[in-house]
């Protein structure tokens, strides 16, 4: 296929994009206020262990210099680097010598706020991985400060700080880019282009599926005990091994793990802004802090930037007036307040906490208002393996399973559905998907990485390809989502998006649903 204009000048404006319309920025025009390409950019990187090594190596493979690098646990960082080095694959290990190189010329902080506040002139961007619950700390601070900023999905904890992190773009006009490097590929560009093409009909609802949390990190678990519990009275026999047993004896094994933060471990800037001091576990750190409330989003709020947004961007969706959302069992713990110590009852036993992990498996529907000549549609949200029900268009023979997650748009006449990062995309019946090969292509194809391409705008004064002003309101629906899931099961929440409220809440039978749009904040952190 015919490539439209050359890299780089995709403009992720969702609306104009489905409308067909191209804009080719300033760099490609030149002209007066134009600013020529500076050679390299000079990139601060929060959170390297993880994820955040992969944008590492792919701004490295671009060209780019990476200065700084703020992380509460370099040990991780160094064993995850040790890890590339001794990798069996050529390639891997040539780009683990990279990493370690530009580690070992890097400025090194175990406190980001530090990092951008004394170190900011050594570096223009910077990329933030850590988990989710410190990225709208790390993202807003480094925009007052002037710098371009790559954020890793789910862009926030909150729909607050959702909003928050737009405003704050908006103000600096600094260029931004969700980590969500499915919106980069032409999968989901393709997705883009055969829905607006109308060959599908009219789309009359959605469907969105991941495997995880299965196989990748723990939800619906116990929280390791704070206190040892009571032990069970004996009764000259054996205890039935219902839920809670297996529960206690779960949350008791858990105990045995090290309490103490590893060396190197700096577990109060892990906690960061969250209000409670949660005691050091390993549960928590590294990668497995997603499924946990303090700290992460769940797998809606994990995967949905990766399965959500080919919907939300062909649907051209906004934010949903109702949401409903169900789940199997949360993971529960002792109660624990702000100073770390449980809560106890009036019995001096500790108090149970009903929502410490998320569940391991959730359903969450939205209804999303018109919009243009598209009717309200409903978009329906499952994981923890759960899978959507068969849509008449798709044979018996096609498992509707994915690469362990999928979206099924479905119209009147046919329906699509693709893998996780839009890839796949796959048309049904034999006609409709005859018809959709022909669809020009009209919505222009990213050839360099999602990381580059963001390096590129930041250094051409260009728009990255999943900018904050669509990435945000992404995020939201899938934090709201979120907040759905925690203001309790089977509840119809009812959205106001305009004043970021739910409109049924408070209800004094029920936990007060608007407090999940936002969080508690330790003090000196808030945002
Ligand atoms: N786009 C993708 O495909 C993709 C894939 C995996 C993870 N992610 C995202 O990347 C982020 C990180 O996930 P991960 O799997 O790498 O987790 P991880 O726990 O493996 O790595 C997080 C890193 O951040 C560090 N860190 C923690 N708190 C910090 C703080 N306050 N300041 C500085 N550093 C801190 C940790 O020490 C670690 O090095 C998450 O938001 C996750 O959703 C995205």
């Amino acid at each position: 296929m015919k490539k439209p204009i050359s890299r780089r000048e995709f403009v992720g404006d969702a609306g104009k994009l489905a409308a067909g319309v191209m804009i080719v920025p300033r760099h490609v025009l030149g002209g007066p206020g134009y600013r020529a390409p500076s050679a390299t950019l000079n990139v601060a990187i929060v959170g390297a262990g993880g994820q955040g090594m992969q944008q590492w190596k792919a701004l490295l493979a671009g060209g780019q210099n990476v200065v700084a690098i703020a992380d509460v646990d370099f040990p991780y960082v160094e064993r995850n680097i040790a890890g590339q080095l001794s990798n069996a694959q050529a390639r891997t290990k040539e780009m683990g010598a990279k990493v370690k190189e530009s580690y070992d010329k890097a400025k090194k902080y175990a406190d980001f706020r530090e990092m951008i506040d004394k170190g900011a002139k050594d570096f223009d961007a910077v990329v933030v991985a850590t988990p989710d619950h410190s990225h709208a700390q790390v993202a807003v601070r480094a925009m007052k400060a002037g710098k371009h900023v790559y954020v890793q999905k789910p862009l926030t904890y909150s729909v607050y700080e959702s909003r928050l992190l737009r405003r704050v773009a908006g103000e600096t006009k600094v260029v931004t880019q969700m980590g969500n490097q499915g919106h980069s590929g032409d999968g989901t560009r393709r997705i883009v282009e055969i829905v607006a093409s109308g060959v599908l009909g009219t789309i009359t609802e959605a469907h969105i599926w991941t495997d995880r949390p299965v196989n990748y990190w723990a939800q619906g678990i116990p929280r390791p005990w704070i206190v040892p519990p009571t032990p069970p009275v004996d009764r000259g026999y054996p205890e039935q091994w219902a839920m809670g047993t297996i529960n206690r004896a779960v949350a008791t094994a858990m105990m045995g793990a090290p309490q103490a933060p590893p060396p190197g471990l700096n577990w109060e800037l892990f906690l960061g802004c969250s209000a409670r001091n949660l005691p050091y576990h390993p549960v928590y750190h590294p990668f497995s802090w997603r499924g946990w409330v303090d700290f992460g989003v769940g797998a809606l709020g994990d995967m949905g930037a990766h399965l959500v947004d080919q919907t939300y961007w062909a649907l051209k969706l906004t934010q949903p007036t109702t949401i409903v959302a169900s789940s199997s069992l949360w993971g529960t713990g002792q109660m624990i307040d702000n100073d770390g110590k449980p809560v106890l009852g009036q019995n001096g036993r500790p108090v149970t906490e009903p929502q410490a992990s998320y569940p391991l498996a959730t359903n969450v529907q939205y209804r999303f208002p018109a919009v243009g000549n598209r009717p309200e549609v409903k978009v329906y949200w499952y994981d923890g393996g759960l899978l959507p029900p068969r849509c008449d268009f798709i044979p018996d023979d096609f498992v509707v399973r994915g690469d362990g997650g999928g979206g099924m748009i479905i119209g009147t006449k046919g329906a699509i559905t693709y893998e996780t990062y839009g890839n796949n995309p796959t048309v049904f019946p034999k006609a409709v998907a005859d018809a959709a090969a022909a669809v020009p292509q009209s919505v222009a194809r990213i050839t360099d990485s999602h990381e580059m391409n963001w390096a590129n705008a930041c250094m051409s004064g260009g728009v990255a390809s999943s900018p904050f002003e669509y990435g945000t309101r992404l995020n939201e629906t899938m934090v709201l989502g979120v907040a759905a899931l925690r203001a309790g099961q089977g509840r119809v929440m009812h959205y106001d998006a305009e004043n970021m409220r739910f409109t049924n809440a408070p209800d004094p039978k029920l936990p007060d649903a608007n407090q999940f749009l936002t969080r508690e904040y330790r003090k000196g952190w808030e945002l």
